[in-house]
């Protein structure tokens, strides 16, 4: 009797419950090391059921009672009446195909299939280069960005700014990685942003090791003065823009000067010191040449015939001044009656007019602004008195002017100096050694100029309180008005 009611019960229902379905989400994504929820509605009382993953059984229920397989214990709970599973701690192995399959208490069997996917985080990328060490202007480089991660986004960074593609700069269809053609040294700094929907992180930046120049070069020279004492150590610097640095070898009139490096310094002028210096990269085909010219003077002014000289009424004379000088001297003539004219050479007439005495010739550079002087006295009667060729006495001072012309490059500049001697101060000077009379050693037009101007070197001018000689002269007048250009010049 009650059978037969249960049955005819069924056999009632059996057309409302058309057939028997489970309401599920197709797929899930759950992030590692979290919960999966696959969440199942049957619709109607189910008898019992089980899920299996990729042929294996995960645990199964009948009623209200589950069972989970061993391999899936405690990581699997069955929730019932309705079969929901619950998976904690998912690994990246987790993820596939789910699927459940339920008894209903009345009607057909059904099954349903969740997919899982197990979502990874970014890990941090890193960046690589097809090239290690291009070359500015030629090269192409590739950077590439490498993230492991689920579904990674990339995106790219210069200098912490994000890069927007021009027509040097080109993004791959993914953004994993960034073409540049024709690096600039000024490239660099590229960061590589990897994302996804749980997380992003930052590569370290990447920095090309851009090969370029050499550029250049400059030449700078330190002390910067108007006038360089001689003996005055002075740093040449010749710099040149290179990756890898350059090395220099530096020469002076083609012989090695014996220092490598990016400076040449020159540790104490002389004047030979004057002439053209080259530099040549070690490491790269940097090169270049600037020329030192040291100028100096006047020195060693000597007239010819040397005095003293004796005229008979009616005979001439021609006087001839000389001076070692750069640039050359120019000269004037003067005597006890002022004076008389300038030019090298000056042609005393033996009249009333122009008697006899002391003739002056003073020689004056108009770079150094120094002016020396020598005295013959000339006599138009009988015995000649003594005299004497005054030494131009000590070196002038140092004005150094460089004429760079190296073979690289292409910017001209020039570099304004300022004199700090006045005229005033040299002719105090002059005005002195004249009227002591006996100078230092005269240096006759014999003898060897180098030597004359090397040993004259160690006197110094341009710091008149430490030079015995003009330990008495006042000091000299400023005239900053005064300028000389040294010019630095590159083609
Ligand atoms: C789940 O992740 C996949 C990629 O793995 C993605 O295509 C899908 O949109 C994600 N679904 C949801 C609901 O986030
Ligand atoms: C799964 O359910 C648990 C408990 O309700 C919850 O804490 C967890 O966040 C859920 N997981 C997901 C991926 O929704
Ligand atoms: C399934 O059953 C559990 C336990 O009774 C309940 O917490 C959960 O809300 C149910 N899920 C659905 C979709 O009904
Ligand atoms: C790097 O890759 C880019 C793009 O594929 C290519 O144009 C370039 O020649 C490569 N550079 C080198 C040095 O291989
Ligand atoms: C760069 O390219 C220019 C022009 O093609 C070429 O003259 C030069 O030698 C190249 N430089 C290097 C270092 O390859
Ligand atoms: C880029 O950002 C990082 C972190 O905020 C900072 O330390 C760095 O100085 C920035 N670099 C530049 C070039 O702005
Ligand atoms: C690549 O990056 C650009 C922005 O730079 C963005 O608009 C684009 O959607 C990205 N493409 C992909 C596939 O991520
Ligand atoms: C950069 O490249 C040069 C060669 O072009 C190499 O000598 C130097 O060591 C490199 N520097 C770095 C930091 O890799
Ligand atoms: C230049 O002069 C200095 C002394 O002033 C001397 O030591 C040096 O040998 C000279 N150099 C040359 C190349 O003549
Ligand atoms: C320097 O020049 C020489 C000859 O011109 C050439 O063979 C050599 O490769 C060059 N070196 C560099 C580093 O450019
Ligand atoms: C300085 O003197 C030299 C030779 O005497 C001459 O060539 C040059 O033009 C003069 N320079 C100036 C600025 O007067
Ligand atoms: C010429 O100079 C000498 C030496 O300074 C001096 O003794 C002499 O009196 C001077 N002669 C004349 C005519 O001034």
């Amino acid at each position: 009797m009650f059978l037969t009611i249960t049955v005819l019960a069924a056999c009632l229902l059996l057309p409302e419950v058309e057939s028997f379905a489970i309401t599920a989400e197709g797929s899930i994504n759950v992030t590692v090391g979290d919960t999966a929820n696959f969440t199942v509605k049957p619709s109607a009382a189910v008898k019992n059921g089980n899920w299996d993953f990729k042929g294996k059984n995960i645990g199964l229920w009948i009623g209200s009672s589950p069972s989970i397989s061993n391999e899936y214990t405690p990581r699997a709970e069955i929730l019932t009446p309705n079969g929901s599973l619950v998976l904690k701690s998912v690994t990246s192995s987790d993820s596939g195909d789910y699927t459940v399959t339920m008894v209903p208490e009345v009607g057909e069997q059904a099954s349903k299939t969740i997919t899982l996917h197990v979502l990874e985080p970014v890990s941090k990328p890193t960046v690589t280069a097809n090239a290690t060490n291009p070359v500015e202007f030629n090269d192409t480089v590739a950077l590439t960005c490498i993230a492991s991660g689920t579904a990674v986004s990339y995106q790219w960074l210069e200098e912490n700014s994000t890069i927007t593609p021009n027509d040097r700069i080109a993004l791959s269809d993914d953004n994993s990685s960034l073409t540049i053609s024709g690096v600039l040294r000024s490239d660099g700094g590229f960061t590589c942003y990897a994302f996804n929907t749980i997380n992003g992180m930052t590569s370290d930046p990447y920095h090309l090791n851009v090969s370029y120049g050499p550029d250049g070069p400059k030449i700078s020279i330190n002390p910067d003065l108007s006038i360089y004492p001689a003996g005055r150590e002075v740093t040449f610097t010749c710099s040149v823009d290179s990756n890898p640095p350059a090395a220099m070898e530096w020469f002076h009139h083609e012989t090695s000067l014996q220092q490598k490096g990016r400076e040449l310094i020159i540790a104490s002028i002389s004047l030979n010191q004057s002439g053209t210096y080259t530099f040549i990269g070690i490491t790269n085909n940097a090169s270049g040449s600037f020329d030192l010219k040291i100028n100096y003077g006047p020195e060693a002014v000597t007239v010819e015939p040397p005095g003293p000289s004796h005229l008979e009424l009616g005979q001439s004379l021609t006087l001839r001044c000389s001076a070692q000088s750069v640039p050359s001297a120019a000269y004037r003539w003067s005597n006890g009656n002022g004076l008389l004219d300038s030019g090298q050479t000056y042609n005393i007439e033996s009249t009333k007019e122009s008697p006899g005495g002391n003739y002056t010739c003073e020689a004056y550079n108009n770079i150094t602004r120094h002016t020396k002087s020598a005295t013959i006295e000339v006599t138009i009667e009988e015995k000649a008195i003594k005299s004497e060729t005054l030494s131009a006495g000590a070196i002038a001072g140092i004005v150094i002017a460089i004429l760079a012309v190296p073979v690289i490059g292409g910017t001209a500049w020039f570099v304004k100096k300022k004199l700090s001697r006045g005229k005033g101060g040299s002719q105090q000077n002059n005005s002195k050694l004249a009227s002591s009379g006996s100078g230092p050693a005269a240096s006759s037009n014999g003898t060897n100029p180098e030597n004359t101007k090397t040993s004259e070197t160690d006197v110094v001018y341009s710091q008149p309180n430490i030079n015995p000689l003009y330990a008495a002269s006042p000091p000299a007048l400023i005239d900053s008005n005064k300028t000389a250009y040294a010019e630095l010049k590159f083609t």
